[in-house]
Parts: structure tokens; C-alpha cells; sequence
């Protein structure tokens, strides 16, 4: 949805030569024709994402068979063409691809690795909106990632009865194929199939739930806001729906029937928590909010509107810090993968923010000084390789970026900065840079010293 910076084509011998062909060529039109890059340059996932084309709507048809863990899926993807493409990338990975049009005719593909190559029957020019759809389907595969080597990525089961997808960074090429990059933001439609007495929940609002002859029932979830297909979910299993329309934001939270009471009232500091958070940065970015827990999930996830969670994971910290990622990583979304820092620092400062609120000031210290203290070194979060990207250090030293900045500008300027930041950024994606230079024009100082030194140095610098 956004836009994605154009890819410079390289040039190579046979487009030399093909130039050359054209000199005496009466029409330049073939010429233009080009493949669209298979990538978007992010330095760590050089082939995630796509060139050429900027997609505007996916909505996935996919139903789900639980015995054999197999998906029937048909995909449509709504995009603008951003150059002349003889050829264009979607992200897919395993699975088994039925067939492909492109405005309704049949189009050739081809698969190498995680690349779907599809080469419509006519080239696209640039401006022109195309839809493309696309029939798979098979057992998914879940992906090997080294930013997340405790645990595999994309569609899988958990436990016996539940399955969920989950993907950030690179997972959610397992189950639909897509331009896989924060930079193409997109939204959603899901309906989503699956036999009695299972639930599909995904992001965004349910519209409709559908009792098909079959005894199955189709789920329809939508996302009407911009989402990365890093934050798609799909979970399959039996939930039992809890309502709290009493705020400002409907909240609806998806547990399994057995859960414990205890987990489930540990949420009702939602409605708090959103409060508090609309006050200090401005209107929630989606239509609803909520979480669903997952048996055998091991972690917490922000997936967009509908966080997941697992079993054991519903301390207040973490409900809060996958409700601060709504404003800060789903909404304002890192441009590049290298900066992780911009969710997961932010999201982690809040948890400071939040116990100095409510037990006072010694609290937001206490958790100052336990940051500093969680490892001697903590290396530096600005640029990590690919296995650092949720690392202690990202977490941490990241959140202290923030407290380093609170100190040097004060406490007016700097929730000025996290407004403003926020509110000019809603929906889009942004670096590092970028917000420098919105924290340099804010307090009117020269920031690029203390960013560097927490951001880049190698040791932990001394707080301003
Ligand atoms: N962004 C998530 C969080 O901090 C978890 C990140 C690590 N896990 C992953 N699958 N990327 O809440
Ligand atoms: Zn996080």
C-alpha cells in the first residue's frame, strides 16, 4: 500500500545488447518490458518482498483439513503495477500451485526457492492495476529462520487441536504467497474453512461466520487497515469468545474451553491498558483488539488486532508490550529488518512507562537499572545481524535508547516526540533516521551523539 522505492534494474550484457537491437527497433514498447526484482534490498533478507508492483488487497479463501494438516487456498492478490513487468515475484514457499491468472486470463509460473514467478499472457505497464489469483495448496512447511531459532515460523500445529500461523519475519511465505516485506502493506480479507467444532480466527473484524452443508463453517475475518503479511494470522482450534465492549475499543479474546479462570480475568487489564495508551499517543490504529491463546504456542506475538499468545505468557508486561507493537511496529512499521530496535525498544520502554504509573517513580528506576543490569555487555542494538534481531540487547538497550532521550530532552518534549512521531507515521513505515531527525527537529537539538553512542557504540554509554 505504501510505496516501495523504486529498484534501480541492473543492467547486464543482454540488456546492453538488447539496447543496442533497439536502436534500429521501430517501437520502443517491447524494450520496457521487464521482469520485477526479487527482491527489495533489505540488507538482511535480500529476497523477501518484490519489485515492480505495489499491492493494495489480498483476500484469502482457504480451508483447512486437520487430519492431514492440509489447505485448499485460493489467494487474489489487487496490485498496481509500478514499472512496465513482463514478469512479477510473489513470496511462496513449499505448497504445490495449482494454477495463476492475471486479469482473468491464464498466466505461465514458474517456482525457484521461495520466488513465484509469474509471467502473464500480456505484460503489465506501469500504472495499471492487475489482479492476480492464484490456486494452491498442500501441507505447509514451517520455516527454518535464524532470527527465531527456538521455534519454526508460518503455519503449524502447536498442540493436538491447534493450529496457528505465525511468522514474523519471514513465515508467512508457508501459507499464501504474497510480496513479503513490511514495505507492502496491504489489507485483508480471510474466510477461512474449517470442519465443526473448530474456530478460525484471524485479524481484524469478523463479519460473518458461515454454516456450510458440509458440516463445516467459514469464518470471515477483515483487516480494513494496512497490514504486513508479517502480522497475517490464521488460528484453528475450539475457542470460546469473551466480549468487553465496555471501552473505547471492543476487545474479544479467544481462549480454549479448558482454560483456567485465572488466565482469562489476567486480561481484563486490557480495557486499562488501551486507555492509557490512547491517551498517551493517540486513537488506536485498528477496529478491534483482543488475544488468542494458543496451547503449545511458546511465546507472544503481535499479530495485527488479535495478538497471540501462549498459555503461560499473560503477565501484564508482555499483554502490555504486544498492545504498545498495535501503535509501534503494526501501525508505524520499520522500513528495513535491520531495525527491530523500533518495535521491540519502544514496546519494552513502555513496560517501564507503565510501572512507574501505577507504583510510581522507584518502579520506572527499578526497571531502568534492571535493564542495565540484564547483561554486562550489552552489545548494540542499532544494527543486528540476523540472529540478534530479538535479541536481550534490541529489547533493552533499545527501550534505553528512550530513557537516554527522556533525560536529554525532558518529559514535555519527549511524550511530544512519541505523539507526533507516532501520529506522522500512522499506517506507513519508517528507520531510524527517520526518527532522528523528527526527535532533532522536536526539541531543536543535535541528537545524532547520544543516538549513535546508544544506538551504535559498543559499550552501554553513561545516561545524560
Ligand atoms: N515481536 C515479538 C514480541 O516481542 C516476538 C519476536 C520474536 N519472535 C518472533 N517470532 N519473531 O512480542
Ligand atoms: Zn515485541
Amino acid at each position: 500500500m505504501t510505496s516501495i522505492p523504486t529498484i534501480a534494474f541492473k543492467p547486464h550484457l543482454l540488456s546492453v545488447l538488447r539496447l543496442a537491437l533497439l536502436m534500429f527497433a521501430s517501437s520502443a514498447a517491447v524494450f520496457a518490458q521487464q521482469p520485477g526484482a526479487d527482491g527489495l534490498g533489505d540488507r538482511l533478507y535480500p529476497r523477501l518482498g518484490n519489485g515492480g508492483y505495489d499491492v493494495g488487497h489480498y483476500a484469502i479463501d482457504l480451508a483447512f483439513t486437520p487430519e492431514s494438516n492440509t489447505i485448499a487456498a485460493t489467494a487474489i492478490v489487487e496490485a498496481l503495477a509500478l514499472q512496465d513487468l513482463s514478469s512479477f515475484n510473489l513470496d511462496l514457499s513449499g505448497l504445490v500451485v495449482d494454477n495463476v491468472f492475471v486479469n482473468d486470463e491464464t498466466a505461465r509460473f514458474d517456482r525457484d526457492d521461495s520466488e513465484l514467478v509469474i509471467s502473464p499472457s500480456q505484460a503489465l505497464t506501469n500504472g495499471e492495476a492487475f489482479t492476480a489469483r492464484i490456486a494452491y495448496g498442500g501441507v505447509p512447511a514451517p520455516i527454518s529462520d535464524p532470527a527465531v531459532p527456538w521455534l519454526k515460523l508460518g503455519w503449524q500445529r502447536w498442540t493436538e487441536g491447534y493450529v496457528a500461523a505465525v511468522s514474523e519475519p519471514s513465515g508467512s511465505m508457508n501459507w499464501f504467497p504474497s510480496n513479503n516485506h513490511p514495505l507492502d502493506k496491504a489489507t485483508f480479507v480471510f474466510r477461512l474453512t474449517v470442519p465443526q467444532p473448530y474456530t478460525a480466527v484471524a485479524n481484524g473484524v469478523l463479519s460473518e461466520t458461515i454454516n456450510n452443508a458440509d458440516d463445516t463453517r467459514t469464518f470471515v475475518w477483515h483487516m480494513r487497515q494496512p497490514m504486513a503479511s508479517y502480522l497475517a494470522l490464521a488460528a484453528v482450534g475450539e475457542f470460546v469468545e469473551f466480549r468487553d465492549e465496555s471501552g473505547p475499543i471492543i476487545i474479544r479474546n479467544y481462549f480454549p474451553p479448558d482454560t483456567d479462570p485465572g488466565t482469562i480475568t489476567a486480561y481484563d487489564v486490557t480495557g486499562e491498558m488501551m486507555s492509557w495508551l490512547i491517551n498517551l499517543l493517540g486513537p488506536y490504529p485498528f477496529d478491534e483488539y483482543g488475544v488468542v491463546v494458543v496451547p503449545g504456542f511458546p511465546m507472544a506475538l503481535e499479530t495485527q488486532s488479535m495478538s497471540i499468545f501462549g498459555e503461560t505468557m499473560h503477565d501484564p508486561e508482555i499483554i502490555l508490550h504486544e498492545l504498545v507493537h498495535q501503535w509501534f511496529g503494526n501501525s508505524v512499521t520499520l522500513m528495513n529488518w535491520t531495525d527491530t530496535w523500533l518495535h521491540e525498544g519502544f514496546a519494552s520502554y513502555f513496560d517501564a512507562l507503565w510501572v512507574g504509573e501505577h507504583y510510581g517513580a522507584r518502579a520506572y528506576d527499578g526497571y531502568v537499572t534492571a535493564a542495565l543490569n540484564s547483561n554486562t555487555a550489552l552489545p548494540a542494538p542499532g544494527n543486528p545481524e540476523k540472529h540478534e534481531l530479538f535479541s536481550l540487547s534490541v529489547y533493552f538497550r533499545g527501550a534505553l535508547v528512550l530513557h537516554a532521550l527522556r533525560e536529554e530532552v525532558g518529559d514535555e518534549t519527549f511524550f511530544e516526540i512519541l505523539r507526533t512521531f507516532y501520529s506522522a507515521n500512522a499506517y506507513g513505515n519508517v528507520d531510524t533516521a527517520d526518527f532522528i531527525a523528527h526527535a532533532e527537529r522536536l526539541s531543536q537539538r543535535e541528537l545524532d551523539e547520544l543516538f549513535d553512542a546508544w544506538l551504535y557504540g559498543e559499550r552501554i554509554p553513561d545516561l545524560p
